[in-house]
């Protein structure tokens, strides 16, 4: 169970007129593919099942990645009422497909899949965390706050997890970071874009490439480099790395220049 709920939230502190529109957007996507983690449950039960330690643990994580869904969405119909969750839900339900059937994880090994879950949890922990730091409105600071602490300590479950994986299938640095890189630049498939899609009712059919261009535009712009540096850390962490100042230094500066190089760009797209 996760430690808070939606009573715990201050919904009374709720003020309309602190509501960042550009944030509503990406708050639309997010609670869709946070609502959505059954099918992820339902994957990782699969690919983890004969670890009858963790299976519990994914069961709470899935419980945990839903309620995070459930907040966004109350915040919404405070924030947004003509934003219709149920709906919107349904039609990024039908249209975006997760594999739920595979044996094994789809990354070769266990210790690639609970890597690559620990990238999802780096993004997830920054974005929450970035949020939280741009958004003036009470409610949806607390509920950002919130939620980054419980991305990072899913972080740090995957993480003790992928540990005791690699002791038996010792997958090599290069590959790790080869299944790292790979998941990061997974953040444009289809999933994020769809949601950014169906939540937000784009006009025209659905594309992927703008869609997820119009996503990155907005989820980029959060960015700090407090925010990089904290996810190149914990990327480092996850790969093995002990922490060496100096490098996550450069690698903050370097992936934070990449970023402001890749908004630039995009907005010269969709403008
Ligand atoms: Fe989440
Ligand atoms: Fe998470």
């Amino acid at each position: 169970m996760a430690g808070w709920n939606l009573d715990i939230i201050n919904w009374d502190n709720f003020q309309k007129d602190k509501v960042d529109t550009s944030l509503l957007k990406i708050i639309r996507a997010a609670s869709l593919v946070e609502y959505r983690s059954g099918d992820y449950v339902l994957y990782l039960k699969k690919v983890f099942f004969d670890d009858k330690e963790f299976i519990p643990l994914i069961e709470n994580w899935g419980y945990e990645e839903k309620l995070h869904g459930k907040a966004l969405a109350k915040w919404l119909s405070l924030a947004d009422p003509e934003f219709d969750f149920n709906k919107s839900y349904g039609e990024f339900y039908n249209n975006f497909s997760i594999n739920i059937n595979a044996d094994e994880s789809v990354r070769g090994s266990r210790t690639g899949e609970l890597l690559s879950r620990c990238v999802v949890e780096i993004g997830t922990s920054s974005f929450y965390s970035a949020i939280a730091d741009r958004c003036d409105e009470p409610v949806l600071k607390q509920i950002c706050l919130l939620i980054a602490r419980d991305e990072f300590s899913h972080y740090s479950l995957f993480r003790r997890c992928m540990k005791i994986y690699q002791k038996s299938e010792k997958i090599n640095i290069k590959k790790r970071i080869f299944i790292a890189i790979g998941r990061v630049f997974e953040a444009a498939d289809d999933e994020l874009a769809s949601a950014f899609y169906f939540g937000n009712k784009l006009k025209g059919k659905y594309n992927r490439k703008k869609a997820s261009n119009e996503y990155a535009y907005y989820a980029l712009k959060l960015y700090k480099e407090i925010h990089v540096n904290k996810g190149i850390k914990m990327l480092l962490k996850a790969l093995g790395f002990s922490s060496k100042v100096t490098i996550e230094r450069f690698l903050s500066k370097f992936v934070f220049l990449i970023l402001k190089i890749r908004l630039q760009i995009i907005q010269f797209r969709i403008n």
